[in-house]
């Protein structure tokens, strides 16, 4: 489990919104229409459906009758991209900017929303062309380019679902996810920029490609123009593809089930390797919708800037599809929030009058070192609204966000939630009186509970598990492939109850506000992104001179968590500076630089169960220098 670095939160200290935002906000009051949406669930989101366009309407709101594998919507036929940019084109909206995009060496390309779909129908057609259909996985590897979002878009307007694969991942990670989704079609591009530097994406896709060997067609974006690889029959560049005269603007969307998948996301669980998380088009569409609208009140003024990668759940939910079916013009910045300066995302708010910018609390953190001079440059008037997520926020951070970027005028939404719950599960609203630390309550027709093994509620002020008690339309469908795994790593601890595991520990203070502590499983958390100990163990293994490994986290100042790793060498291997060296950079290889560990300790042995279970728990307390706890399952 994490703790919150920075100093310790206040539970009596309130922050409260401003009159401005009170006054203009979309949802002026929490309580009575929390009740009613819980008191009335199905009816609640039925009428947050109305608001979008259907082919055909549901015969039933929410189907319960083989939990956990709920479904929303059913025979309803709704397709998310006739709802995100079709449903645009019959009105003023056509014309409106919908994306802005800022590559890192200051390029810029702009698409309203009669642009963004020729662009999203011609790789329709292209992809048709390719024999790509409903039920195929399209895998989609690329930096944060338009292209990247216009291929996510193509895949589901075609009835297709994607798969992406963040670009900072690299060559097993990869490989892993092309084989598990058994892609015919990869989508890439040469490279993209970061801090300079070109991330040569298309030698790591070839790379991959060679261990998993389910890819027929390759289309690469020339981004970076430099020097790749391309094989005959397999890959070809998408620009040509795009000229071609198949590659029409003109493509008619499929009309697919509520319940058909839109994408699978690969991420990090317990054991194994990462799963692939199944979303839908309808109560997906549904959930990024409207908490989005709710949560930072959109108005059609706005200039949304969600400061994550498309490549994770935040991406998806919160660059894309949320935002786009509510119609907002979105901002996406290609590169490092410090390149060339520490101001230039200061700069772009500036430059593109943007009006909510939604990041980690790494990403605050690591702009906080850097001093408020850098801020102070720019006149970020234009903010109204500040989003926060992926771990927990210290307090410090917290109030530098709101002091320096916001002026004490715009309220920070501290979004608790993950890839399978689609959307945010606890949150403020505009209208909330913040606590710097807390996550708040839970959203419209959510149910939480934080409760102890049996299920009991702890006490006020205690710490407990995490858990949410009632299906809602953004919720994880399945694990591709492996629905047992689906009820066993989510279902199985409170069956009885029928209630979601999470897998956060969390306090919930005497005003009902919710203090998430972190994750209770081998689940971790590095500068708010998502991985496992499981896939950087296999990592580790994979280099030759390593027979058994164990990573663990331990509190880090700006990224929260840091990777520390211990191995035992095999036979005729001797530990070294050099060879610690050596096995950083290969877990990098394999995963990507965000799962590098800090720190390789070559040991002789491992703290094991008696079942033979590698003891963490001990090998961090150790590392912290703190009590090492109840040793009485430790093997001798
Ligand atoms: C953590 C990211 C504290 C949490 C959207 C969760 C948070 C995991 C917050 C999911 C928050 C996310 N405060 N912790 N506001 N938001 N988390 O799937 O541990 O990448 O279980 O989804 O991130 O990570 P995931």
């Amino acid at each position: 489990m994490s703790e919150i670095p920075g100093n310790k939160p206040l539970e009596t200290e309130f922050y409260y919104p401003p009159e401005k935002t009170t006054k203009n906000a979309n949802i002026k009051e929490y309580d009575s229409l929390y009740r009613h949406s819980i008191e009335n669930r199905e009816k609640f989101w039925a009428e947050r459906a109305e608001k979008l366009s259907w082919f055909t309407k549901w015969d039933k709101v929410l189907d319960e009758s083989n939990p956990p594998f709920y479904k929303w919507f059913t025979g309803g036929k709704i397709n998310i991209v006739h709802n995100a940019v079709d449903r645009h084109l019959t009105n003023w909206r056509r014309n409106k900017i919908a994306v802005i995009w800022e590559g890192e060496p200051g390029d810029t390309r702009i698409f309203s929303y009669h642009e963004l779909n020729r662009e999203i129908s011609k790789l329709g057609n292209v992809l048709k062309s390719m024999g790509v259909k409903k039920g195929d996985i399209v895998t989609i590897y690329m930096p944060q380019i338009p292209e990247l979002l216009i291929s996510m878009l193509a895949c589901a307007k075609i009835g297709a679902a994607h798969s992406v694969v963040y670009g900072g991942f690299s060559v097993e990670a990869l490989a892993g996810r092309i084989e598990d989704a058994n892609s015919k079609v990869l989508l890439t591009a040469d490279g993209g920029y970061r801090r300079g530097k070109i991330t040569d994406l298309k030698s790591i896709a070839n790379e991959a490609m060679k261990r998993s060997a389910t890819i027929e067609t390759c289309i690469t974006v020339k981004r970076t123009g430099h020097e790749v690889v391309m094989e005959n029959d397999r890959d070809f560049w998408y620009h040509d593809m795009m000229s071609l005269p198949i590659a029409s603007p003109v493509c008619e969307t499929e009309k697919t089930d509520a319940e058909d998948m839109l994408f699978v996301l690969y991420t990090s669980g317990t054991t194994g390797k990462p799963k692939g998380i199944v979303h839908t088009h309808g109560g997906y569409s549904v959930y990024t919708s409207t908490t989005h609208e709710f949560v930072f009140d959109i108005k059609d003024e706005d200039r949304w800037w969600c400061a994550a990668d498309p490549g994770w759940i935040t991406g998806h939910s919160y660059i894309i599809y949320g935002p786009l079916i509510n119609g907002s013009t979105i901002v996406m910045y290609e590169g490092a929030p410090n390149h060339p300066y520490p101001n230039r995302w200061w700069q772009m708010i500036e430059k593109y009058g943007v009006s909510i910018l939604y990041t980690s609390p790494t990403a605050i953190r690591g702009l906080m070192r850097f001093g408020e001079a850098w801020p102070n440059r720019h006149d970020l008037s234009s903010l109204r609204l500040l989003g926060s997520v992926g771990e927990p926020i210290n307090p410090e951070a917290w109030k530098w966000y709101s002091r320096v970027i916001g002026k004490n005028n715009c309220p920070i939404m501290d979004t608790w939630w993950q890839t399978e719950t689609g959307g945010f599960m606890i949150t403020p609203l505009p209208i909330t009186p913040l606590k710097p630390g807390s996550a708040t309550k839970p959203f419209f027709g959510i149910e939480i509970g934080v409760v102890d093994d049996a299920g009991n509620e702890v006490k006020t002020g205690e710490e407990g598990k995490l858990v949410l008690k009632k299906p809602w339309p953004g919720m994880a469908r399945t694990i591709h492939k492996d629905p047992d795994r689906f009820v066993e790593t989510y279902w199985k601890d409170f069956k009885k109850q029928g209630w979601y595991k999470t897998g956060d520990s969390a306090r919930m203070d005497k005003d009902g506000y919710v203090w998430i502590i972190g994750r209770i499983d081998d689940v971790i958390k590095v500068s708010g992104y998502r991985l496992g100990t499981a896939e950087i163990e296999s990592a580790l293994v994979s280099h030759p001179a390593i027979s058994e490994a164990a990573a663990i986290t331990v509190p880090d100042e700006l990224r929260g968590n840091a990777i520390h790793a211990y191995a035992i060498l095999r036979n005729g291997f001797t530990g070294s500076k050099q060879l610690e060296e050596e096995v950083r950079k290969h877990v990098s290889h394999e995963i990507g630089p965000i799962a590098k560990p800090d720190s390789v300790t070559f040991v002789e042995t491992l703290p094991k169960t008696r079942s033979g279970k590698i003891m963490r728990r001990v090998l961090k307390a150790r590392a912290m220098g703190l009590d090492e706890g109840d040793l009485t399952t430790l093997e001798e």
